[in-house]
């Protein structure tokens, strides 16, 4: 059967905001982190605090923590490298969250490394995350195909993915960084790491939804235990070094979804979708979420 609930881990403000042409002012980005957390989402990502060149619409991370008060400090951040963990020890940051890649071209153009080489950058970071007393979540992008690879076989998903894991990592978030996943291939992933000794416990689903296939995909993902989902208000998002990365899952469509299934989640959906619309009025653009268009009357 169906878990009888599920987390919903918000990217908005992270993923959502990374990828917008328009730079946020840090007061709006503010204002979205109260406003999905009020609405009842457990975790909201809220910045990163990667290479301020690299992603300039996140480069006012340091600014925004401190405006969301004693809250801010249990938002994970992302985090690749050592002088990102001590940009975010500085702001008393409680977790954060490891950016891997499944495959070679993307771990050059996302992190400036090989494979092997975002490991060797993300062990000192972790142990030392670890000894601070911080929580580390894992991704690892690019799990289902990659734009210059092509399709990845979930052998090599599942090696990366256990690297990550064993360098001591709480939850691995498998991401379909350009939205290219099915629901069998879903299946066949989840598979493929149950084999290898890691359960559904420990996993997390980041669908990006390219080719409408996001809810489908969650719902493969429901059936198999997975029982994390990261999703973004609005539909926001993509990746500024994956071409062809759109938005991520709405969480609007997630929770509808959900609700229909009678899955506990947690959320205020009416006021997810009054935040996007707003927010959708910040960007000058209307959401891209099926849900929050039936619902916002925008
Ligand atoms: P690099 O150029 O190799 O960095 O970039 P470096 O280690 O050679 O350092 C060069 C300079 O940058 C040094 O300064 C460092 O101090 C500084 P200098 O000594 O020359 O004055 N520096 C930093 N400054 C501030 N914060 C830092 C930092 N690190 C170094 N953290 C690096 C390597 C990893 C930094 C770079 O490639 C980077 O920042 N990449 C981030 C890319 C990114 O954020 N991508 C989007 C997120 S991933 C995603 O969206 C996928 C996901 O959603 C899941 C999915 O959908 O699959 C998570
Ligand atoms: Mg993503």
């Amino acid at each position: 059967g169906l878990p009888t609930s599920v987390t919903i881990y918000e990217v908005g403000p992270r993923d959502g905001l990374q990828n917008e042409k328009t730079i946020v002012p840090v007061e709006v980005k503010a204002e979205f982190v109260a406003r999905l957390l009020s609405a009842g989402l457990p975790v909201v990502e809220a910045t990163s605090f990667v290479h301020p060149k690299w992603v300039p619409q996140l480069a006012d991370a340091a600014e925004l923590i401190p405006m969301l008060g004693s809250g801010g400090r249990a938002c994970p951040v992302l985090v690749p490298n050592e002088r990102g963990l001590d940009r975010a020890l500085e702001l008393g940051m409680e977790r954060i969250a490891i950016f891997g890649s499944a495959t070679e071209t993307f771990a050059q153009k996302n992190l400036n490394r090989s494979l092997d080489g975002q490991l060797e950058m993300f062990e000192p970071t972790v142990a030392r995350a670890l000894e601070a007393g911080m929580d580390v979540r894992a991704y690892v992008s690019m799990c289902f195909g990659d734009p210059w690879e092509g399709a990845v076989p979930v052998e090599q998903v599942v090696t990366v993915g256990k690297r990550l894991l064993d360098l001591g990592a709480s939850q691995l978030s498998l991401g379909d960084t350009i939205g290219v996943a099915t629901p069998g291939h879903v299946t066949a992933l989840l598979e493929a790491f149950g084999d290898a000794g890691i359960g559904c416990d420990r996993l997390a689903m980041h669908f990006h939804d390219t080719y409408g296939q996001a809810l489908a995909n969650t719902y493969s993902a429901l059936r198999s235990g997975v029982t994390t989902y990261d999703a973004s208000a609005g539909g926001l998002g993509g990746c500024p070094y994956a071409k062809s990365a759109t938005g991520n899952l709405a969480t609007e469509d997630l929770v509808w979804m959900l609700d229909g299934l009678g899955i506990d989640h947690g959320v205020d959906l009416g006021a997810v979708v009054e935040t996007s619309v707003w927010m959708a009025g910040e960007l000058g653009r209307p959401s891209p979420s099926a849900v929050v268009r039936a619902l916002g009357g925008a």
